[in-house]
């Protein structure tokens, strides 16, 4: 096959580049995997509507989130395990982000400890949490990803316990000898990795008991801003401004957990408009298009995160393929802002979207 020129044909191409559980294990779902096909067709549904005659001979793409300026609103998702498709890993990853200008959540489940990572790092870097069971652990965690540089604690609230994957129950999914989840070592009750085991629901890595309690908790052993990940539930995005999150990502961890939840870009509008701006919203799941990129700004989100395309780069090309992807998202926004009459981000408003 010629070389990758769009997000397609990385993922076309990403199999022959990674063992067939990893394959299995990134593309997979919940259920019947109807929430990641509908995360993707809901962008295709949404009509875009121009304006002409502006000059768009110079375009911004530049974005601020917590006093930060990022040249261009992408970002990349937490996403466990990453030496299943690279030897480096996550390390490898944020090569490829740097080389992107391409701000990172790092997943809890790095194959690679945070510390490495944030000492690899050269663009902003945020810590995914999954609070665990033992909460003096996870006060250590957090510890070590303040003192490590992390600039923000994204808290996955969409998790207590995973959904149906049979993707990865069919491979019998387990890391091989020699890769581990780097940030839970010392965690007395890791099992390895994150199946429950035999017929239980639970696992031993994510906490059922999980609730607003916990977030308050949070608040007060750490001064980093605190971004709630996962929630669709306009209800839930204002008791979290109540609780004092800094910011909010809509998302549905990519069809992974409860199947036939909406597509993220249909709950956004509503999360947005209940949030009223006072926090910022992002979004992620199903974006493959620089279009799908303006919509989800035209639509409230202040930047966006992309999962499974980005680790399709890093399976195919390393740090060059995760940093390729990327700019592809980039140029076709670019693209798709000067078609529309758009040239900065501030512009990008609900007016784009044909009612
Ligand atoms: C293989 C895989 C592993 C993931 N691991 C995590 C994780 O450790 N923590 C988390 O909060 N979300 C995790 N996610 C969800 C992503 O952060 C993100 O919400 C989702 O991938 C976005 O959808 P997209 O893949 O369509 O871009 C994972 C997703 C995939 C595909």
């Amino acid at each position: 096959m010629a070389d990758p020129l769009d997000l397609r044909d990385y993922e076309r191409m990403a199999p022959g580049h990674m063992s067939e559980m990893a394959w299995e294990y990134l593309r997979g779902g919940a259920g019947d995997e109807h929430t990641i096909r509908w995360n993707e067709e809901a962008y295709q549904r949404l009509r875009l509507m121009p304006r002409h005659l502006v000059d768009v001979s110079r375009l911004d793409t530049g974005v601020c989130l917590f006093g930060r300026r990022l040249s261009h609103p992408v970002m990349l998702a937490p996403v466990a395990y990453q030496k299943l498709m690279h030897a480096d890993g996550e390390l490898e990853m944020v090569r490829g982000a740097a080389a992107a200008e391409a701000a990172v959540v790092l997943s809890s489940f790095s194959t690679v400890t945070l510390e490495d990572v944030a000492g690899a790092a050269k663009t902003p870097l945020w810590f995914q949490l999954y609070i665990q069971p033992d909460r003096e652990f996870t006060r250590g965690l957090v510890g070590r990803a303040e003192a490590a540089g992390y600039a923000a604690l994204v808290v996955t609230v969409d998790t207590p316990v995973l959904g149906a994957r049979y993707r990865e129950q069919r491979m019998s999914f387990a890391l091989p000898p020699g890769m581990v989840q780097a940030n839970l070592k010392g965690l007395a009750t890791a099992t390895g990795d994150h199946r429950p085991k035999g017929q239980q629901i639970y696992s031993a890595v994510l906490d059922p008991r999980l609730s607003w309690k916990d977030i308050d908790w949070l608040r007060s052993i750490t001064r980093l801003p605190i971004v709630l990940k996962g929630v669709l539930n306009p209800d839930d995005a204002a008791r979290a401004v109540e609780a004092g999150a800094s910011g909010l990502i809509v998302s549905n961890h990519g069809g992974r957990n409860m199947d036939t939840v909406p597509a993220t870009i249909d709950a956004l509008p509503a999360v947005s408009a209940r949030v009223a701006g006072r926090i910022p919203v992002l979004v992620d799941g199903g974006i493959r298009r620089g279009t799908d990129v303006l919509k989800a700004l035209a639509l409230g989100a202040s930047a966006v995160l992309i999962g499974r395309p980005y680790v399709h780069g890093l399976a195919i090309g390393g740090a060059l393929g995760v940093c390729h992807v990327v700019r592809i998202l980039r140029r076709e926004l670019e693209m798709a802002m000067a078609l529309s009459g758009r040239t900065s981000i501030e512009q990008v408003d609900a007016s784009l979207i044909l009612r």
